[in-house]
């Protein structure tokens, strides 16, 4: 399986484990920083918007609403799949004359014309790409003067790693052995220098500054706190935080031996049906004007 088709089965399938109450309780929280991105990028009717990793057309759709009938929304991605996903709703909703889509991605933004966007916007593409200076570089470089940029990204660096009593937001106490090597796999599909952990809001900044943006504005945002739990035992075991890691049942099969994961499993398991989860979340929003 390609890269192409990884990142279309986890948006499309296993982001949410399965669980349709995960899903909806998931597209809330996404129809949020949809809003505030597209906010933040001040479009206007008759922009040409163009969105980067654009996956299943999230800020894409809303955003050929705010440009109108005279605006235009490229869909860009590095999932052909996606993209194909992403012409479908467009089709199905009569906009197909005010999109166009194009298989490319950070840093290259390849194929997207110099100074030919009024706005651009980027949620959560950015933790997956190493070379950050150059993708601002190519988000400058598309963009026409006075044109607005709008981010969101997570800030995973900010509490890693996590306390070693906690995995997944769950106390295991006593079992700190067994957690550490189910979190050695994960380490071992994230290191340290990972591109989704090398970076923090401070980062973003410099990195817009840097490629010559102006009108600089960072939103920071932390969570420490205790969530109520959304998911299922089931849905945790089978989702995915993001595509690049396997599944929490595949890294205990990996990790642990029987009578070990049963231990850690009970644990987990019982922890979460107590019903609360610890959270240690940032996130940061970035709007800039290309001057
Ligand atoms: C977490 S999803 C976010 C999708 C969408 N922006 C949203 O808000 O729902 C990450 C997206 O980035 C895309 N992607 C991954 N690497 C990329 C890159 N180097 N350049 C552009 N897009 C990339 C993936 O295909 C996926 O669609």
């Amino acid at each position: 399986v390609g890269t192409t088709d990884r990142w279309a089965a986890w948006l499309l399938e296993h982001r949410f484990g399965g669980d349709a109450g995960q899903r909806d309780a998931a597209m809330v929280q996404l129809g949020e920083f949809r809003d505030r991105v597209l906010a933040g990028a001040r479009v206007r009717r008759g922009d040409v918007v163009l969105d980067v990793g654009c996956g299943d057309g999230l800020l894409g759709v809303a955003a050929l609403d705010l440009v109108g009938r005279s605006g235009h929304v490229i869909f860009a991605d590095v999932s052909a799949d996606l993209l194909a996903e992403c012409r479908r709703i467009v089709d199905d909703l009569g906009h197909r004359e005010r999109a166009a889509f194009v298989h490319t991605g950070l840093p290259e933004l390849a194929g997207i014309d110099a100074a030919s966007v009024d706005v651009a916007t980027t949620r959560s593409v950015l933790i997956y790409v190493a070379d950050k200076a150059a993708s601002f570089a190519s988000l400058h470089r598309v963009m026409r003067p006075g044109g607005r940029l709008s981010i969101f990204e997570p800030i995973y660096s900010f509490g890693h790693p996590p306390p070693a009593n906690t995995f997944l937001g769950l106390d295991v106490t006593g079992l700190e052995d067994l957690a550490e090597r189910v979190k050695d796999v994960y380490r071992r599909f994230q290191p340290e220098n990972d591109p989704m952990v090398d970076f923090d809001e401070r980062d973003l900044l410099g990195l817009a500054e840097a490629a010559g943006f102006d009108e600089i504005h960072l939103d920071y945002h932390v969570d420490i706190d205790v969530e109520p739990v959304r998911m299922t035992w089931s849905t945790m075991l089978h989702h995915t935080p993001n595509p690049l890691v396997p599944t929490l049942r595949e890294a205990l099969d990996e990790a642990l031996i029987g009578i070990e994961r049963e231990a850690l499993t009970e644990r987990l398991r019982d922890q979460l049906e107590r019903g609360a989860t610890r959270r240690r979340f940032a996130s940061a929003y970035l709007t800039a004007v290309r001057s």
